[in-house]
């Protein structure tokens, strides 16, 4: 059997992380999205899934502004590659990311994404309600991961986001 490893992303990563999210995804947004947090310096943690040294999963976690302070973290985008879906690589990664941003007393993190898949790692939808967002909506989430988080205002998303 392969095994699947995780580690931080490396730059020269960048290009075979971009090739996974256009396949992901279908498409070209994900996958610029990604070059330009790393080019803006906006990721704040950033993981890829491998198996032996193909990569075959990625997630980017990033800072977002409430009321104007660096005080949440958004997820996204995340990607598997077609053929591996469903095996856990997802939720490894989720998970592997959650622990160092709450060991960095992180509070709150969101995220904007499937409404039948975050549920499971604790991620609300009604939760999200009072936070004003571009989006909102089931697909918009929100998990706290430490005391403190703040409840309500207006979220700033990195210049990559559009
Ligand atoms: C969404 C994605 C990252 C999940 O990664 P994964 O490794 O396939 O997921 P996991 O193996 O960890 O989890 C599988 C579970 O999630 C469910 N799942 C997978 N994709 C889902 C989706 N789009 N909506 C709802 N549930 C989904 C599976 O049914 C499975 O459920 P189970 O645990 O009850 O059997 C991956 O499918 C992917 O890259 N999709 C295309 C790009 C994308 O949509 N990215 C996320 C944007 S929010």
């Amino acid at each position: 059997m392969t095994e699947t490893w995780m580690r931080l992303t490396r730059p020269e990563d960048m290009d075979a992380i971009v090739a996974l999210n256009d396949a992901a995804f279908r498409g070209k947004e994900e996958g610029a999205i990604t070059r330009r947090l790393h080019a803006d310096g906006d990721s704040l943690l950033s993981l890829i899934a491998h198996r032996n040294e193909e990569i075959v999963g990625h997630i980017e976690f990033f800072r977002i502004l409430i009321d104007g302070q660096p005080s949440a973290v958004g997820l996204g985008p995340m990607s598997v590659k077609p053929g591996v879906q469903g095996q856990g690589i997802g939720a490894g990664l989720v998970r592997m990311g959650l622990i160092p941003l709450s060991a960095r007393a992180e509070t709150i993190v969101f995220v904007l994404g499937h409404p039948d898949y975050y549920p499971k790692f604790g991620f609300s939808a009604e939760a999200a309600a009072p936070f004003t967002a571009p989006w909102s909506g089931p697909a918009f989430m929100v998990k706290v991961i430490n005391p403190g988080a703040p409840e309500a205002g207006e979220l700033t998303y990195p210049a990559a986001f559009g």
